[in-house]
C-alpha cells in the first residue's frame, strides 16, 4: 500500500479539529483528516459542528468536512454553510448507522430511498466549485440497497468513493466484509477506499486483504489509528502519545470548562490506544486531575 492514499476516518468525539491537528503535527502520513458530521438540528446547522470545522481550528491540517443529511435541501443547507467558511471540499455520510439518523433517512439510511439520493446527486451538480466524495455502507438491511444505489452513485462527480463494508443493522459488529467491497470496485466507476478494521502495518505497508486493483485508492483508518496513532509515522509509540497527549491536553484545558468536562475529553483520548490494562484503568478511572496527571506520568515508561 505504500505510496497510496491514507484517510484518518471521522470518529465523532474522538477526532475533533484539536486531536487532528496534534496528529498532523506529531505524526503525519495521513493524507486527510476527516472531521465528525455536520448536521442540522432543530432546524439549524449545528453551532458546535461550524466551531470543529472552522478553517482557523484546521489552518495547516489537510481536512475534509463531513455532512450528514436526509435530502437535497438539508445537503444544500449544510454545503453553504461550509462553503461560507471557504470549504471546496466535502464529504457526505452515507453510512452512520445510528437508529435515530438512520430512521430520518440520513447516513445509511439515506441509501434506502434513490428519490433524496437524486437530489443531493443535483445539489452536487449545481456546485462544479467543489470536490465531493462520499462515506457509505454497502446498505442499512441488504447489499441490495447499496448495489440498486450505484448508478446514482455513479452519476455523482465525486473523486472518491469510501465504502466500509458492514451493513447499516450490524453496527459494528461482525466482521467487514472484503467480498462485498470486491462487488462495489466491480460496479463503481470512481476510484475507491477501503475502510474497516485496519490495523496492522507491517515493514511500513499497511495489510489491506484481498482488496488490491487498480481502482483502489488507498484505505482510511478510524480505530487502528485511535489505538496506534504512530502507525502513520516514524516515532515510536510513547514519544507519540506524550505529544499529541501534551497538544490535547492543552486544548482541553484552556477551551473546556471544568474538571469533569476535560477529564471526559482526555478519557476519550485514551480510550482505543493501545495500553496495558493496568496503566489504561488507572488512567480510566481518575477523578480528578492531579489523579490523572499521575496515572499518566506513570503509564509512559511502560510503552
Ligand atoms: C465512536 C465512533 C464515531 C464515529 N463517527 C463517525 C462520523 O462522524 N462519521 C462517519 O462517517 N463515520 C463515523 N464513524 C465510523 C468510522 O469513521 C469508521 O467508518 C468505522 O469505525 C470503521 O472503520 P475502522 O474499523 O477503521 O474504525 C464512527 C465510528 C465510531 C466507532
Amino acid at each position: 500500500m505504500n505510496g497510496r492514499y491514507i484517510a484518518f476516518a471521522p470518529l465523532q468525539g474522538y477526532t475533533d479539529a484539536a486531536y487532528r491537528r496534534a496528529h498532523h503535527e506529531c505524526v503525519g502520513g495521513v493524507d486527510e483528516y476527516y472531521t465528525p458530521f455536520v448536521r442540522i438540528e432543530k432546524g439549524e446547522v449545528r453551532r458546535k459542528d461550524l466551531r470543529d470545522t472552522d478553517p482557523a481550528a484546521n489552518e495547516g491540517v489537510p481536512t475534509v468536512p463531513q455532512v450528514i443529511a436526509a435530502g437535497g435541501d438539508e445537503f444544500a443547507r449544510l454545503c453553504d454553510a461550509l462553503q461560507g467558511q471557504g470549504w471546496g471540499r466535502i464529504d457526505l455520510n452515507m453510512g452512520c448507522p445510528f437508529p435515530m439518523q438512520v430512521r430520518a433517512g440520513r447516513g445509511s439510511g439515506l441509501l434506502q430511498h434513490p428519490d433524496r439520493l437524486e437530489e443531493i446527486l443535483r445539489e452536487m451538480q449545481r456546485r462544479p466549485e467543489v470536490t465531493f466524495s462520499v462515506k457509505m455502507r454497502p446498505g442499512q438491511e441488504s447489499i441490495d440497497e447499496g448495489l440498486a444505489a450505484m448508478p446514482i452513485v455513479n452519476d455523482m462527480p465525486l473523486v472518491h468513493v469510501t465504502l466500509h463494508p458492514r451493513l447499516g443493522r450490524q453496527q459494528y459488529k461482525g466482521v467487514a466484509d472484503k467480498e462485498a467491497f470486491a462487488r462495489f470496485m466491480e460496479v463503481c466507476r470512481h476510484p475507491m477506499v477501503y475502510n474497516g478494521d485496519i490495523g496492522e502495518i507491517e515493514n511500513g505497508e499497511l495489510k489491506v486483504d484481498n482488496c488490491a486493483g487498480a481502482k483502489l485508492k488507498g484505505v482510511m483508518i478510524g480505530r487502528g489509528l485511535l489505538a496506534r496513532p504512530w502507525m502513520t509515522g516514524d516515532k515510536g509509540a510513547a514519544q507519540v502519545l506524550q505529544d499529541m497527549h501534551a497538544t490535547v491536553y492543552r486544548h482541553a484545558v484552556e477551551n473546556l470548562c471544568g474538571d469533569s468536562q476535560i477529564l471526559s475529553r482526555l478519557h476519550a483520548f485514551w480510550e482505543y490506544v493501545d495500553l496495558p490494562h493496568k496503566q489504561k484503568k488507572a488512567i480510566m478511572k481518575a477523578t480528578s486531575l492531579p489523579r490523572y496527571r499521575e496515572a499518566v506520568a506513570s503509564a509512559m515508561p511502560v510503552l
